[in-house]
């Protein structure tokens, strides 16, 4: 299950994603928004992280004007990595070295096709394991608190 968040700026870029992860036969849930109304990016980035964290989705990707805003929303969810993507390559990378469990990209920045394609990297690139988890806990060592060795 793939959680779906945006803002009024990321709305259609996120009906492209609607329309990759129904053609992927993927399901998904969307946290909305889905009016081109201005609104504030922080409460669905919460929303959809928060389903992420929980467990109730695998996975999620945000959309916004920059996908900067609604990145550093969702990374404020304990548990949740998300990668700002506006480029192939990070998305890739983004799963295989730091297991991002959610991407965010700007509807301003990245056109509907390759917001397409940066999607599907994220969707379908595996988490590589090994010396990257070793990161990964650190990372969420922060969330706790706790130093670093
Ligand atoms: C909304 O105008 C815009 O600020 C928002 O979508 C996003 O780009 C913020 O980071």
């Amino acid at each position: 299950m793939i959680a779906l968040g945006s803002d009024h700026a990321g709305l259609p870029l996120k009906r492209e994603i609607i329309a990759l992860l129904e053609e992927m036969n993927l399901p998904f849930k969307d946290f909305g928004t889905d009016t081109p109304d201005s609104c504030d990016y922080a409460v669905f980035a919460k929303r959809a992280a928060e389903a992420v964290a929980s467990g109730e989705c695998e996975r999620g990707i945000l959309c916004c004007g920059t996908g900067i805003g609604i990145s550093i929303a969702a990374n404020k969810v304990r548990g949740i990595r998300c990668a700002a993507c506006s480029d192939c390559f990070s998305a890739k990378m983004s799963r295989v070295h730091n297991d991002a469990n959610m991407l965010a990209m700007g509807a301003r920045v990245v056109g509907p096709e390759l917001g397409r394609m940066i999607a599907e990297f994220f969707l379908t690139t595996p988490f590589e394991g090994g010396r990257h988890q070793r990161r990964i806990d650190q990372i969420a060592a922060i969330e706790r608190g706790e130093a670093l060795e």
